[in-house]
């Protein structure tokens, strides 16, 4: 374990959860260290965003453990943080989003201003600085909901598909920033269906399929042919949902 390590390694032991008797988290068992970038892979329903949830610490698994064994792992609040899917903006000004979640951290008064300056400056946000969160487009608040994360200087932070709704100009500005992220020592564990994204991003892949974890292996292992035959098939493109149902697929879709 690293020196400076707080509540990292993350670990899950035997994980599932059901919501409404249907099991949609499988048997999980692994563990997320220092410095070990992870990519989340899976087809919609997989289970990504629940798998990030019960990670964060916002769900409990209606079965196994889910125990960060860093020194400070028994508070993790602090250390960790999580942008979702869509973002949750506060009905305050960008400048007042970035300030709520550095006051809930007690950063004081004058580190506060620099840091949010740095924090827009890099998100490509500063001219938007005074306008109401709520207001700005999807991909903006992406952008805020990263930037308002990255200041709080987690040791791990979860990324539910963070480019999901940008535009390709906004895609490289925001991978710019996770490498910059990952630079100042975060772990990052990040959802995302963009493969080329996982490859530049990844240490290691995790891939989901129908709450189960198929293949969880080195960037190199998984995009040089991973082991499980599921796996292949996704990044073949043709694991898509109507597998899920054993359904044909829609007669426009039929030679993906
Ligand atoms: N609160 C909930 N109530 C009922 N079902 C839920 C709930 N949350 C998740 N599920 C179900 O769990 C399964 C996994 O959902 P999840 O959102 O984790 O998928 P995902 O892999 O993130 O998909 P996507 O790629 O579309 O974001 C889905 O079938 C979903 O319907
Ligand atoms: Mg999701």
């Amino acid at each position: 374990m690293p020196n400076n390590t707080k509540i990292l390694p993350l670990d899950l032991k035997n994980v599932s959860h059901s919501i409404n008797g249907m099991r949609y988290i499988k048997d999980i068992t692994l563990q997320l260290g220092t410095n070990v970038n992870t990519m989340i892979l899976g087809p919609n329903g997989a289970g990504k965003s629940l798998f990030l949830r019960i990670c964060h610490g916002l769900i409990t698994p209606s079965q196994g453990e889910v125990k960060f064994l860093g020194p400070s792992g028994a508070q993790p609040k602090k250390y960790q943080a999580m942008v979702f899917q869509k973002p949750v903006m506060l009905q305050r000004s960008v400048i007042g989003n970035m300030e709520f979640a550095l006051k809930s951290q007690k950063i004081p008064k004058n580190r506060m201003v620099s840091i949010i300056e740095e924090t827009l400056e890099a998100t490509g946000l500063s001219r938007l600085a005074k306008v109401s969160a709520r207001e700005l487009s999807t991909g903006e608040q992406q952008r805020l909901a990263i930037g308002r994360a990255w200041s709080l200087k987690p040791e791990i932070l979860f990324l539910d598909e963070p480019t999901a709704n940008l535009d390709p100009a906004a895609t490289h500005v925001v991978e710019k920033i996770i490498n910059e992220i990952k630079k100042s020592g975060t772990t990052i564990v990040m959802a995302t269906h963009d493969l080329g994204q996982a490859k530049r991003l990844a240490d290691n892949i995790l891939f989901l399929y129908r709450g189960r974890v198929l293949e969880n292996s080195s960037v190199e292992t998984f995009f040089s042919g991973p082991k499980n035959d599921l796996a292949q098939s996704f990044l073949r493109g043709e694991l898509l949902w109507w597998h899920r149902q054993k359904l044909k697929p829609p007669s426009e879709l039929r030679n993906h």
